[in-house]
């Protein structure tokens, strides 16, 4: 049984929605308010960096139950389920901002047609199922919240081969309606409560980036005592209820999600009256693994007026997204101590931040450089050729924030190496 879907926003999370929900055989149209992205999608062509994801919208495409247009009311007329997908930014004061949303349900609702499952996609807090009812007005359609869990470079994966399908509906026909979107998943399909769907996504994030904060003070402290933090992590990943995933020690955590959620849990629990101590920590924990690395720099050279390598701008491999970065906040600390940079990314052309050259390869970005400092764990970076990097540096200096090189090699060559969490 396919249904007619109406995706509103054609970002990260709706482009993935609309695609698989069409891979899926469903009839699907993705409206967005800009006009030359439309355009560029409907002729296959995709503005974000996502593996598999240019494959599957052609092939919906091809199919012809994909479709793209202008503005949301030209979408929803037709569709039995509407999922709004769309920009859920973090405000000055840490909230969440719900503008678009409500700006979303109110231009389509005239437009539904009785009986219509108005889906929340994008992650929001507690209460925004009401919210998007109140907004739309309209006692003969439902809302749903059915949150993404997907990760940037594996979304089309994440969207079809997921851990779960979680689905929050106070109204049990609704939710099953949305559940059967999903036949063809072989996944969990959990039904609940819209708040307890809503704060399960934000939990998700945040017990991730508290993963991620642990992991970083394990490595802090493995320097501290002389242990190696990648045997440490190994002997403590083989407890099944710990695994071995997301215990990669790094430069911290950045991405267009784990900030932002981790500021709006702490919110949405304050606003509900709880003091969410732990999670301040785990986020002040992240911005003094920025400083730590920078402090690894500081170690080996003086920065003021000093040339430094940082390979690697995207948040996390495999992307092209600069959103909140670690590497990011690194260089902004390295330029705001005199140290002019030069940068290189495989899937990043320009970076907006006074100080920094973006080159065109890495061994660009090494020349002349006082130190090199390896923020982003992209595969090539661990196949340069560290004879001709030696001789291109000014002075031989790593600092490994992704423990990414072979230490022995770049030791053999006459480099210091520091990594994180290792000698
Ligand atoms: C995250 C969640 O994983 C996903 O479930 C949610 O839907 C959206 O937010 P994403 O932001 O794409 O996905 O990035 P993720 O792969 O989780 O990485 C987040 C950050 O953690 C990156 O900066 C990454 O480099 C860092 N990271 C991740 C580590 O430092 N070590 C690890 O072991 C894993």
């Amino acid at each position: 049984m396919f249904s007619t879907i109406a995706v509103i926003g054609t970002g990260y999370v709706g482009l993935t929605t609309g695609a698989c929900f069409a891979h899926l055989g469903h009839r699907v149209i993705c409206a967005d308010v800009v006009a030359e992205k439309v355009e560029g999608l409907q002729r296959g062509e995709i503005p974000i960096f996502e593996a598999q994801l240019e494959r599957i919208v052609r092939a919906g495409l091809d199919a012809g139950n994909l479709s793209f247009v202008l503005g949301s009311e030209n979408a929803v007329a037709e569709a039995d389920f509407v999922y709004l997908c769309v920009p859920t930014p973090q405000s000055a004061d840490g909230s969440v901002d719900l503008t678009y949303l409500e700006t979303a349900a109110a231009e389509i609702s005239a437009n539904l047609k009785p009986g219509t499952v108005v889906v929340n996609k994008s992650t929001v807090p507690v209460g925004s199922t009401l919210l998007v009812e109140q907004a739309l007005g309209r006692s003969d359609v439902s809302v749903v919240s059915n949150p993404e869990f997907l990760r940037e470079g594996t979304a089309v994966d994440d969207f079809l081969n997921p851990d779960r399908v979680v689905i929050g509906a106070d109204d049990q026909a609704a939710a099953n309606r949305v559940a059967s979107l999903y036949l063809g998943v072989r996944a969990p399909i959990m039904i609940t409560d819209p708040a307890s769907a809503e704060i399960c996504k934000y939990a998700a994030n945040a017990f991730l980036a508290t993963k991620l904060s642990f992991t970083n003070a394990i490595a802090a402290m493995c320097e501290a005592v002389g242990a190696d933090v990648n045997d440490v992590l190994l002997g403590m990943g083989y407890d099944h209820r710990i695994g071995h995933e997301f215990l990669r020690p790094g430069p911290g955590w950045g991405g267009s999600c784990f900030p932002k959620d981790s500021q709006a849990i702490i919110s949405i629990a304050e606003d509900a009256g709880y003091d969410f101590s732990l999670m301040r920590g785990v986020v002040a924990a992240n911005e003094q693994q920025f400083d730590r690395i920078v402090g690894k720099v500081e170690s080996v050279i003086a920065l003021d007026g000093a040339t430094v390598a940082v390979l690697g701008i995207a948040f996390k491999a495999n992307t092209d997204d600069t959103r909140e970065s670690p590497s990011v906040e690194v260089m902004k600390r390295l330029v705001a101590k005199g140290a002019r940079l030069k940068a290189y990314d495989p899937a990043v052309s320009l970076v907006d931040l006074d100080g920094v050259e973006v080159v065109a390869d890495a061994y660009a970005a090494c020349e002349g450089a006082a130190a090199i400092v390896v923020a982003t764990e992209w595969d090539e970076f661990k196949w340069l050729d560290l004879d001709k990097v030696a001789d291109l540096v000014a002075e031989r200096h790593i600092i490994d924030a992704r423990n990414l090189l072979d230490r022995g090699a770049l030791r053999r060559r006459g480099f210091t190496y520091q990594g994180v969490g290792r000698s």
